[in-house]
């Protein structure tokens, strides 16, 4: 009989999904390397630990940690890029005129703040709204990784540039990541424009929308 881990792989193969694994994926499983920091935590656990984490230079100059917002067993989880001021200010993610934006794209597809889970790939603001060093967002990763385990969603949507780069190791830009299946631990993962973009950028909206409409197929087809 297939593991789990076995059955969702083939199931996303038979999607057409790509799968993409850390090129020490392997070697991690069976070499016993050290555990992540957030490792076992529960989600109260973690959101202590990353509310007092000291990792990187970010820590220094934040007014509060972002955890993310939604809920714990949403369907889908969004990922960001940073927290902003606001959102530095306020310890949620996208507040401003592009969180606005996500609100109402999140309705378009029947779901809300609240039914979903909002996370960035930083959980504190780079000062002047700068790119995240990769640096940061080394020192972040296994929260947003132990959130994902936590929380297993049906989709994870990736708004961005940053978000997508960063949960699919590649260079490409967002045009050429959009559009299609990816799969990030055994996920299944969808690249769109970033909302801020779209607020610059309104004719790129439609292509936005296709990536929703791709986005709500995969988690209806995908059993977690
Ligand atoms: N942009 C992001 O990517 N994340 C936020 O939380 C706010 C703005």
């Amino acid at each position: 009989m297939m593991q789990p881990e076995q059955q969702r792989r083939a199931y996303l193969e038979a999607m057409g999904i790509d799968i993409w694994l850390p090129r020490d994926a392997e070697e991690t499983a069976d070499s016993g390397r050290e555990q992540a920091p957030s490792y076992g935590l529960d989600w109260p656990e973690l959101r202590d630990c990353v509310a007092n984490c000291t990792r990187c230079e970010l820590s220094a100059s934040r007014t509060n940690t972002v955890f993310g917002v939604g809920n714990p067993e949403a369907d889908w989880l969004i990922v960001g890029e940073a927290p902003g001021a606001e959102e530095d200010r306020r310890g949620e993610p996208f507040v401003g005129r592009a969180g606005q934006l996500l609100d109402h794209m999140l309705l378009a597809i029947g779901q809300s703040r609240e039914s979903v889970f909002i996370a960035n790939i930083l959980k504190c603001r780079p000062p002047n709204n700068r790119d995240p060093k990769p640096s940061e967002a080394a020192a972040c990763r296994d929260y947003l990784e132990r959130q994902i385990e936590l929380i297993q969603p049906r989709i994870i949507l990736a708004v961005g540039k940053i978000a997508a780069q960063n949960l699919l190791g590649s260079d490409d830009p967002v045009g050429r990541m959009r559009g299609r299946p990816h799969e990030l631990n055994g996920i299944p993962l969808v690249v769109t424009y970033h909302p801020a973009y779209l607020l610059r950028s309104p004719s790129q909206k439609h292509k936005s929308w296709s990536d929703l409409c791709l986005a709500t197929k995969l988690a209806a087809e995908f059993s977690a």
